[in-house]
């Protein structure tokens, strides 16, 4: 048990303690030191020390529930343009072809359980006082996990929207209806998801500013941060005076401005973390 984390020497190209030091990065990689691997000392009593913290998620948190991420080897994008499917031109071009990828991709997610990485954070609200969850992600399960102080910034693949009426509603149908309509009134419905070309939803992109202006700390967990503006949050944060901790395998652009970067599963790194902090006295 708990063999000390060692820094990862000379890899993803950021060789050099000192170059590391200038970065202001700890680099560790958990799976080549193996389990059992403790996390930084510094960084338990940073997030015990956090009183106001921002938590980013990308598809990475949801792999170990066996959802696939976007841009991975087995991404989804890899056998779907998103130009194809993810655009409001698609959707107006051809309204069946998207909604039966939809209605495949909620198939899937449907069979999803929380993993120990979306377990861990709701143990992780539940310390920290001022807490928000920002997820990009659409496939429900942080809300299913019990994360509840959590905005999904990009919607969600379980609710509706109808073009007509406007109306939002819950809609867990697995198949759904081709194609689905208003039970209000009659209007075509289409994913309350955020597509390429759209943005996000005025209300929610001010609560994530709010937030991420004001935390001490920011942890972005399994994102490739190259989409906007999700990609910024945790910069904007760093600007206002914040650390950035990230958890992924791969490094990402964000790497090199974090104070803490752990090199793992989120499955893995989060329940470990979380285990950790745990022991620490209460405030
Ligand atoms: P991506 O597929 O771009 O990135 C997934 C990230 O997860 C990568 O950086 C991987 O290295 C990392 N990863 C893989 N396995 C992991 C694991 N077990 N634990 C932790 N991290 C892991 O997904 P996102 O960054 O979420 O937008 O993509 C952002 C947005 O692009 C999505 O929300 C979607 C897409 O277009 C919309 O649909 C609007």
């Amino acid at each position: 048990m708990g063999r000390p984390c060692r820094p990862k020497r000379g890899g993803g190209g950021y060789s050099g303690t000192g170059l590391r030091r200038l970065l202001g990065v700890e680099f560790m990689d958990i799976e080549r030191v193996g389990a059992g691997l403790e996390p930084p000392a510094a960084l338990v009593q940073l997030l015990a020390e956090t009183e106001r913290l921002v938590v980013l998620t990308g598809a990475g948190i949801s792999v170990e529930s066996g959802v696939p991420t976007f841009r991975g080897p087995e991404g989804l994008w890899r056998s779907f343009r998103p130009e194809e499917l993810a655009t409001p031109q698609a959707f107006q071009r051809n309204p069946r072809l998207v909604w039966e990828w939809y209605d495949w991709r909620r198939a899937k997610i449907a069979q999803a359980r929380p993993n120990p990485g979306h377990l861990a954070l709701v143990r992780l609200e539940e310390r920290v006082p001022d807490f928000l969850l920002l997820t990009q992600n659409v496939d429900g399960l942080h809300r299913l996990a019990g994360s509840r102080r959590l905005l999904e910034i990009h919607g969600s693949l379980w609710e509706v929207r109808c073009l007509s009426c406007g109306a939002v509603r819950e809609d867990r149908r697995v198949p759904i209806p081709m194609l689905p309509h208003c039970g209000g009134c009659g209007g075509l419905l289409r994913p309350h998801v955020v597509w390429f070309g759209e943005a996000l939803n005025p209300e929610i992109l001010r609560r994530a500013e709010e937030a991420l202006i004001r935390a001490q700390t920011v942890l972005v967990v399994g994102t490739s941060a190259v989409v906007q503006p999700a990609a910024s949050f945790a910069l904007w944060a760093r600007e206002a005076g914040a650390a950035i901790v990230e958890i992924n395998p791969d490094p990402t652009p964000l790497t090199r401005y974090c104070r803490f970067a752990l090199a793992g599963a989120a499955g893995e790194v989060l329940p470990r973390l979380l285990s950790r902090l745990e022991e620490q006295p209460s405030r």
